[in-house]
């Protein structure tokens, strides 16, 4: 088989790349490990900036978000002397909005569907060749069988356990990270949410978020010791200490009920370089890992596609092979960007063990200079919303 982009991985970053692309007249193939059911059913972001949900549109699959997303123009943040409210309207004249991965990844397979996009599920041992010249070749296997997919450009949106990256060889990569010592114990209930905004606690017991899917749907996550797991971990005990986390009159008057998904994601600050090595380009979180504080995961794969649609787009319709050179410069300042905002959000708002009482000030006069100070507020709505593409 031959085909112009080939995209490893059938998530958000290839979807909505092969989307793109194939809009433009480029051809693509898509491998993913995965059956489709298992990537529809992942629960994981919520919250889009501006940039992805025009990226949505551009790819001709904004209806349903146009129809459903809900529009936040700020959000709140909860500490020991009680809670504020970051007004991003009147900050930066910016709002986010409420639509969950799983409705993203919905509309995104409506779509290629639409356009007849050629995506293969369950495509196992996919290894990538020749990535350094001009021919280079993947293969896969599907039902106990080989094949073998020619190409010009591949592009590796294969998630952070994905191969792509690691066809880079080790001597030429060099990763930067972070490991929190802490995960994140996320519930999604079909229970109304607790506020109309979000809310992000910081308390003495450990982080805690109020999010949102829908007016029906609720999405909750505490901060909990990585040694947990799910399984100890009722509903009941959730809820108790989800309640205790957040200011008292929003634990009085919120609804709760059945946990419809429950799951812990330890948190990484991690990004690896080069992005691009020959004819591969690494995209979303197969380069990259920002902590979920912030949302900002989803929001930097949406922008990394931009970067890369771009280059292809340029390489591929009118022959300009500079264009190709620009990506890795463009996507990285955007990464790096979010990887500051992600840590700075999880750091003013975890408790680290072993905090000491000169830690704990410093990020009680964090949260008060985000409180009392409008140009604190402003750098905060800026990143929240999106730094520009
Ligand atoms: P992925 O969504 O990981 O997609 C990669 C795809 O590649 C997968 O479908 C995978 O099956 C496939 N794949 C992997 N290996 C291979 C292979 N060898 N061959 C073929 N296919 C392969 N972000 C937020 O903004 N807010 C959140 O609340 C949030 N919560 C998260 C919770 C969890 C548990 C996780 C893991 C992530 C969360 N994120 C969140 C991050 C966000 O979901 C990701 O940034 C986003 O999914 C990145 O999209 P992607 O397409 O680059 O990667
Ligand atoms: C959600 C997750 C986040 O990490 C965040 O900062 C905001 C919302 C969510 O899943 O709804």
């Amino acid at each position: 088989m031959r085909t112009q982009v080939a995209i490893i991985g059938g998530g958000p970053s290839g979807l909505l790349l092969s989307q793109l692309l194939m809009r433009a007249g480029i051809s693509t193939v898509v491998l993913e490990r995965q059956t489709r059911d298992y990537v529809l059913g992942r629960i994981r972001a919520g919250v889009l900036e501006r940039g992805a949900v025009e990226m949505l549109h551009r790819a001709g699959c904004g209806a349903r978000l146009a129809r459903e997303g809900i529009a936040h123009e700020g959000c709140n943040l909860s500490t020991v002397n009680g809670m504020f409210r970051v007004d991003f309207q009147a900050r930066v004249g910016e709002a986010v909005t409420v639509y969950g991965q799983t409705e993203v990844t919905q509309d995104l397979y409506a779509a290629q569907d639409a356009a007849g996009a050629v995506i293969f599920h369950e495509a196992l041992n996919v290894a990538l060749h020749d990535l350094e010249g001009s021919a280079p070749w993947v293969s896969y296997e599907k039902d106990g069988q080989s094949h073998r997919i020619d190409c010009d450009y591949i592009a590796g949106c294969d998630g952070f356990h994905g191969i792509s990256r690691q066809s880079i060889p080790a001597e030429k990569r060099t990763e930067y990270e972070r490991v929190y010592p802490f995960g994140w114990l996320g519930v999604l209930s079909r229970t109304a949410p607790a506020a109309e905004e979000l809310i992000y606690a910081n308390h003495p017991r450990g982080f805690a978020l109020a999010s949102m899917r829908n007016p029906t749907l609720s999405r909750y996550y505490i901060q909990v010791p990585l040694s947990d797991n799910v399984e100890g971990w009722s509903d009941h005990a959730f809820w108790d200490e989800l309640k205790r986390r957040l200011p008292a009159d929003v634990a009085e008057s919120m609804e709760t009920g059945p946990a419809i998904e429950k799951s812990i994601a330890p948190l990484r600050s991690f990004v690896a370089e080069p992005l691009r090595w020959g004819r591969l380009f690494l995209v979303g979180d197969a380069a990259h890992i920002v902590p979920p504080t912030g949302a900002k995961g989803l929001n930097l794969a949406a922008s990394d596609v931009h970067y890369l649609f771009e280059a292809l787009q340029g390489a591929i319709l009118e022959r300009d092979d500079a264009a190709l050179d620009q990506y890795a410069p463009r996507a990285l300042k955007r990464i790096w960007g979010a990887m500051r905002f992600s840590w700075w959000m999880t750091s003013i708002l975890h408790r680290f063990p072993g905090q000491s009482d000169f830690d704990q000030k410093i990020q009680e006069s964090e949260l008060l200079q985000l409180e009392t100070l409008e140009s604190a507020q402003v750098t905060m709505a800026r990143n929240y919303t999106g730094l520009p593409y």
